[in-house]
């Protein structure tokens, strides 16, 4: 567990530090005023934390983001001051605020004190000395007030941390086993459709010319088909997107070869406007697919 001890030694964060924030207690005083208007002027001009602002107690807010503005400059950073810290995460967590705009707000503030300075100090090494010890003091919160952030929404995702990390593990696991399995499935079934078009060329040498060529054509638009899959597939073991167009184009290549099938086994045409129906309909499906995933990869 982490100490104010540990955080100062971590920051090089010294008494010196501590004495240099303490002398522009004054000068924060002065400009508290401004500090509040511009931190809420920034936090009312985004959308995402004016809408936080608008769901809570304006002066009980205003008070208390004076109150650490105000503290920063106290010249006491002990145990007491590291809880308060600790809370600010735990509070910002209840209202929904995303650590996101913490870290923003944190770098509008350091924006503010680094100006004050600049303008109110003419020596160049006071004003360097003074920089350090607010970007250090600034840091040191921004640290604390993340991990607890964390901790917080950790608390809120996992019922027991360990049994979901061991669950999601063994799921994982499990998935990458079953993808694992489809590929040789796949590779098995690959291997029969070979054995399939070995089988329709027997059909061109027994002299049933048209029945072979077609039914062998279909065989290797499933080989094709299956080449296609199992790539898809390694792709997905390894780490790579999902992707839905190879499946339509795997039944679209089905009902080619059913097609196909079709003409030569003359059946009514009902039957084949109904095949043909349905490829046209799975080719609208592809074009549409394809073409979100084209607007998707733009964006
Ligand atoms: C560096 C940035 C920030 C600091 C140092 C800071 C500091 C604080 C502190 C000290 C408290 C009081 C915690 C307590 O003792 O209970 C607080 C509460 C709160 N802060 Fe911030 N804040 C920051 C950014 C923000 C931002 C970006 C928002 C966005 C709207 C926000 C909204 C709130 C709200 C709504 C509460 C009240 C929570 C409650 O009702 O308990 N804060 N903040």
């Amino acid at each position: 567990m982490l100490t104010m001890q540990n955080l100062c030694d971590h920051y090089r964060f010294t008494d010196l530090d501590a004495e240099r924030l303490r002398s522009l207690q004054p000068l924060a005083e002065i400009n508290l005023e401004r500090f509040s208007i511009e931190f809420y002027d920034y936090l009312y001009s985004l959308p995402e934390t004016a809408k936080i602002l608008n769901d809570s107690n304006r002066q009980r807010l205003r008070d208390m983001h004076n109150s650490w503005f105000m503290q920063l400059f106290n010249g006491i950073y002990d145990n007491h001051y590291m809880n308060h810290l600790t809370r600010i995460g735990h509070a910002h967590v209840k209202v929904g605020l995303s650590v996101h705009f913490v870290n923003s707000a944190m770098n509008q503030i350091r924006h503010f004190l680094l100006g004050l300075i600049d303008d109110n100090y003419s020596d160049r090494e006071e004003r360097r000395v003074l920089r350090e010890a607010v970007e250090k003091i600034l840091d040191m919160n921004l640290d604390v007030m993340s991990t607890s952030y964390r901790e917080e929404e950790m608390k809120k995702v996992f019922v027991s941390r360990k049994v979901e990390s061991f669950l999601i593990k063994a799921t994982e696991r499990f998935t990458y086993g079953l993808n694992l399995a489809l590929v040789l499935a796949l590779a098995g079934v690959s291997l029969s459709v070979v054995t399939l078009f070995i089988w329709d060329i027997m059909h061109i040498f027994k002299g049933d010319m048209e029945k072979g060529i077609l039914s062998a054509l279909g065989s290797l638009l499933i080989l094709w088909m299956m080449i296609e899959l199992m790539d898809n597939e390694i792709k997905n073991l390894k780490g790579g997107k999902f992707n839905i167009l190879v499946f339509i184009g795997v039944i679209i290549v089905a009902m080619i070869r059913e097609i196909l099938i079709s003409t030569l086994r003359k059946d009514d045409l009902t039957t084949q406007a109904f095949l043909a129906g349905t490829l046209l309909v799975l080719g609208v499906v592809y074009y549409l697919v394809s073409l979100a995933q084209k607007y998707h990869s733009k964006v």
